[in-house]
Order: C-alpha cells, then sequence, then structure tokens
C-alpha cells in the first residue's frame, strides 16, 4: 500500500546549494527532493516535496495534510525556533510528523537550541545533511504502517538494548549457569 508523505521546507532552503555550504552542503533543493523521492519509492511512499520562505503558506500546508490525514517532513527551518503559529497548526495534526534539519541545531548558535516544533513531532532527525531526510522518511513509513488497522509492525532491533521479553526475567540461579567447556 503506498502512502502519501508531504516533505516540508521552510525559509531560505530553496537556496540550498548556495546557501553556507559550509553548514547545509552543496546539494540543492531539486537534489534533495531527487532523494527524498527515490527513498519514498524504497519505502512504498509517494512523497511531495514543498519549499516556501512564507509562514502562512507553511500553515496552510500543515493544515491540508491535518485535513488529510497525510504524515509529514518537516524542516520549518528558522521557524523552528520561534513560530508558535506553526506549532499550534502542527498541534493539529492526525498522522506522524518528524522534524528534520540538516545541520545540528544543539551545536550552532544558542537561538537555534530551542524548537518550539519538537514537542508536537513524534522524533526529529538533525545533523546529518540529506541523510536526516532519509532517515525522517524510514520513521514515517515505520509509523504509517504502525497505524493502519490490522497491522503488526516488530519493533525495529537495536543490537544494543536488552530484548523487551528477557527484561523482566529473574537473573538466572547461579548452579544453573552453564559455562562453556
Ligand atoms: C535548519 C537549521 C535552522 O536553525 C536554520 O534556521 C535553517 C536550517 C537545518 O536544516 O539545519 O534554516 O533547519
Amino acid at each position: 500500500m503506498i502512502t502519501d508523505v508531504l516533505v516540508l521546507n521552510g525559509p531560505n532552503l530553496g537556496r540550498l546549494g548556495i546557501r553556507e555550504p559550509d553548514v547545509y552542503g552543496t546539494a540543492t533543493l531539486a537534489d534533495l527532493a531527487e532523494t527524498c523521492r527515490a527513498t519514498g519509492r524504497q519505502l512504498d511512499l509517494h512523497v511531495e516535496v514543498r519549499q516556501t520562505d512564507d509562514e502562512a503558506e507553511l500553515i496552510r500546508w500543515v493544515h491540508e495534510a491535518a485535513d488529510a490525514r497525510t504524515p509529514v517532513v518537516l524542516n520549518p527551518a528558522a521557524f523552528t525556533h520561534y513560530s508558535y503559529a506553526l506549532r499550534d497548526a502542527l498541534a493539529m495534526r492526525t498522522a506522524p510528523l518528524v522534524e528534520v534539519h540538516l545541520s545540528n541545531p544543539a551545536a550552532r548558535e544558542s537561538f537555534r537550541h530551542t524548537s518550539v516544533v519538537a514537542g508536537v513531532a513524534d522524533g526529529t532527525v538533525a545533523g546529518f545533511g540529506l541523510l536526516s531526510y532519509q532517515l525522517a522518511l524510514q520513521a514515517i513509513a515505520d509509523l504509517a504502517a504502525r497505524q493502519r488497522p490490522g497491522t503488526v509492525v516488530p519493533e525495529t532491533a537495536d543490537p544494543g538494548t536488552v530484548a523487551p521479553d528477557t527484561v523482566d526475567q529473574e537473573p538466572l540461579a547461579p548452579e544453573t549457569v552453564q559455562t562453556p567447556q
């Protein structure tokens, strides 16, 4: 089943490629869009990428997504740090939402350390350039599958964590521990 996803980008992201390439890389918005669509095809997602410098337009797109129950990957750009209007619009969401950033705002100027959006998102991916968007789409695919009625999606295995069914087990009594020969 194909899921529609909107990848929304805020102000100045239309300038990617020439905008502070040391921070944001040399890929253009067109490159970003192609990467997202290609990743989407692998994940059974139909991805539409949009960008605006206009807060009102971005909020209209968020409303549209809420009305259509469309999952969203959002790079709010500078709106991340101060747009309560965008945050309030996102709070009305009806489908998964992942916040993304090309750079790692936590490692930059202090005004970038606050995200007014993070608290209404399912999660945030930041600091990996275009890979941030690919990881976000992966998360959207997983979240959308979980929300589909009648679908059982196993937890993604993380080799670094203890499997849930072993967490509550009593430790083995010493006499039952078998040492390899
Ligand atoms: C950004 C980080 C924001 O702080 C900045 O205002 C942007 C881009 C990023 O993708 O790294 O415009 O969202």
